[in-house]
């Protein structure tokens, strides 16, 4: 049998009361996240987002491979490019290829195929997934890698005090070229990062009663 090399782990033990506030106050602070498409141009702390990815990337994934790569873009003509590639493929998109089902999905959201915030925002993480290529092994689960690894990145911005998108162009393919990224990792998300801009507003929406989506057996 394969010897397989362990370490000691630690989780503090909490009293219970302890454990019940912490999850209902980390609940309510996330239920302060939206997705926000308005930033303000005001450049935001780098380190801040570099803790949020080191936290993602924390994340759990098939077999520890770790099939993620987030490319942080803070050059203006890089956003610039971005922001004008993305926009060649949102208005083919929304004019012509969007099945009339998805149209209706997002009116609520009031989206178009304009994308400003990718220039406006000072920062824009493009989120790749990695799959098998010269130097990387073929990866397991990438999809819910990627995912968790994202929900992770999105809840350590928000809790740092910064506003995020997650953005899907769609198709992606240009992101390899704008991002300088080889052809084996594959884009899945575009998120700007700012602070939002004064007077912002988000779309109103409800959540799912708790009693919806939890079903106890
Ligand atoms: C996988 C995924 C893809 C999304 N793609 C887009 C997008 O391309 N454009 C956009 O404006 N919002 C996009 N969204 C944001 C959703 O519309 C938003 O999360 C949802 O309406 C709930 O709003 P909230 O994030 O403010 O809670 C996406 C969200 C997810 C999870």
């Amino acid at each position: 049998m394969q010897q397989t090399a362990t370490t000691p782990f630690h989780l503090d033990r909490l009293d219970p009361t302890l454990m019940n506030s912490t999850a209902r106050s980390f609940a309510d602070r996330m239920a302060a996240r939206r997705s926000v498409r308005q930033f303000s141009p005001e450049p935001v702390p780098l380190d801040v987002v570099e803790e949020a990815v080191r936290a993602a990337a924390t994340a759990p994934s098939g077999a520890n491979l770790q099939p993620w790569r987030f490319v942080i873009v803070t050059d203006a003509e890089r956003r610039r490019r971005l922001r004008e590639a993305a926009e060649a493929e949102e208005i083919e998109f929304y004019r012509r290829r969007a099945p009339q089902e998805w149209l209706d999905a997002v009116a609520p959201m009031g989206t178009d195929w304009q994308k400003p915030f990718l220039e406006t925002a000072p920062v824009v993480i493009v989120v790749f997934e990695v799959h098998q290529g010269p130097h990387t092994p073929k990866p397991y689960y990438v999809k819910e890698s990627v995912g968790i690894a994202v929900g992770v990145l999105i809840t350590a911005l928000h809790l740092s005090g910064l506003a995020t998108l997650t953005h899907t162009p769609s198709p992606m393919k240009f992101l390899n070229e704008i991002c300088e990224r080889p052809t084996e990792e594959r884009a899945c998300l575009v998120m700007p990062v700012g602070y939002p801009a004064d007077g912002v507003t988000v779309p109103r929406l409800t959540r799912k009663p708790l009693s919806e989506v939890m079903v106890r057996r």
